[in-house]
């Protein structure tokens, strides 16, 4: 069937205001900033619904890996499509828990450039996942045999980077993984040098496990788009960390933290939610592109950081933040996020403030690393379209005659 093709000039409209393009005739066009309702392939790997609040991971709720899961588990089950039996959780654990240590380069070079007013951890942890791509062999290779290969190397390795970049902060030496401890357990000990208590390894699993996949946010879009032109893993990842970071996405979680602690106390948050209203000014911790309902692993962490006594004061305030915001937005479907109540449960744990977003990159990498795997298989680059709105011919005028 031929198509006919005629180059026209169209005057069209955005929200932004009209313009003039040329296109090739007939066309149909679309612009939905953010990429709003755009679909880039199926996928099994996990499913997300604003509607009903609900998230699934390869059929699962995620409430349910939550609660009787662990990390690893989970991690195989994203990858794989299934849980993993005795023997398959057996040696998926033990090639993690090789993979666990990190490079002395790596050490050496975050210690050199670790500015302590200044240096943001995931910046640090941004450049560290570089440097460990920088150390493999064979990066280059697509295979998803050493593309899995790769991914368990960071699973493994992040959490030794960030529990290491926290001690280097207080000016304490990195503590080496300990092989005997599960993948959670290890992290609170090489972050502390001591064994940690049972309801902290609860609350960083259930964390983990809940950020461990989310359909097609923007850090795993940004892996997939750098993935799909057949660059690295490593490159991939690097990418998706410099995403995450955004307050928009994961960095949101620190910043929530920072307005709890200007609240200060209960009898501030109606000033506080009616100054963010008058400025309309977003509130952190709320709002999502797909939720227009509560986000399931916000309810999670609250029934969780409930828990704390000791954040009690902390939780008071975020209960009735929530509540308010609620009120307010709830009927535009603005609720709670994962980011809302997720740094009550770090603070908790010992994690600095700064360090929040780094919790979060190292719970997605499994998600990261199942979608990349699994897009591998249909590979086709990314490249949407852009509308125009500049000129056409405009005469070339030499440097010296340039006004
Ligand atoms: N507080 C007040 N109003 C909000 C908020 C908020 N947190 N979020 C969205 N809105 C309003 C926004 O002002 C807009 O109103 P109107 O239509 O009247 O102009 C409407 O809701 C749609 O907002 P949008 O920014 O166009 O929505 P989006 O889908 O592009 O952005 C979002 C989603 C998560 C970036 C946004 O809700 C937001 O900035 N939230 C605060 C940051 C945050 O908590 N991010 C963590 C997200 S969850 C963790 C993750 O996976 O990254």
């Amino acid at each position: 069937m031929s198509k006919e093709t005629t180059i026209v000039s169209q005057q069209l409209s955005t929200k932004e205001g009209a313009f003039t393009a040329e296109f090739e005739w007939p066309v149909t066009l679309a612009i939905d900033k953010g990429l709003d309702g755009a679909v880039t392939n199926k996928s099994k790997v996990g499913y997300v619904d604003g509607d009903k609040g609900r998230l699934i991971y390869q059929g699962y709720p995620v409430e349910t890996l939550a609660e009787n899961a662990n990390y690893e588990e989970v991690a195989y089950l994203l990858i794989f499509g299934k849980l993993p039996n005795e023997a398959e959780y057996a040696e998926f654990d033990s090639k993690l828990k090789a993979q666990r240590k990190m490079p002395i380069e790596v050490v050496k070079i975050m210690d050199i450039i670790y500015d302590h007013k200044h240096s943001h951890p995931m910046s640090l942890l941004r450049t560290a996942v570089s440097v460990l791509g920088v150390l493999q062999k064979n990066v280059m290779d697509t295979s998803r045999e050493n593309e899995l290969r790769m991914g368990m190397h960071l699973i493994a390795s992040m959490p030794t980077v960030i529990a290491a970049l926290h001690r280097l902060r207080l000016g304490l030496k990195p503590v080496e993984p300990d092989i005997t401890l599960s993948h959670v357990e290890n992290f609170l000990y090489m972050l502390h040098g001591k064994k940690p208590a049972a309801l902290d390894v609860k609350l960083l699993e259930i964390s983990m496990i809940l950020h461990a996949d989310h359909g097609m946010n923007a850090s795993t879009l940004t892996a997939m788009a750098t993935s799909a032109s057949l660059s690295d893993l490593y490159s991939s990842i690097v990418g998706a960390i410099g995403s995450l970071k955004g307050p928009l996405h994961g960095g949101a979680n620190e910043v929530v933290l920072q307005e709890f602690l200007k609240i200060k106390s209960i009898a501030h948050v109606t000033e506080y939610v009616a100054g963010k209203v008058a400025k309309k000014e977003k509130i952190m911790g709320f709002g999502h592109r797909i939720y227009k309902t509560y986000d399931p692993r916000a309810a999670v962490m609250k029934k969780y950081a409930s828990k704390l006594k000791e954040e009690v004061e902390m939780f008071k305030i975020a209960e009735v933040l929530d509540k308010e915001v609620v009120a307010k937005y709830g009927s535009k479907g603005i609720y709670p996020n994962v980011d809302f109540y997720s740094g009550i449960i770090y603070k908790h744990l010992g994690f600095e403030t700064n360090f929040f977003t780094t919790i979060f990159a190292a719970a997605r990498i499994s998600g990261w690393l199942a979608r990349i795997l699994e897009y591998r298989a249909e590979n086709r680059i990314f490249r949407p379209r852009d509308v125009y709105i500049g000129e056409f011919n405009k005469e070339f005028v030499e440097r010296k005659k340039r006004v």
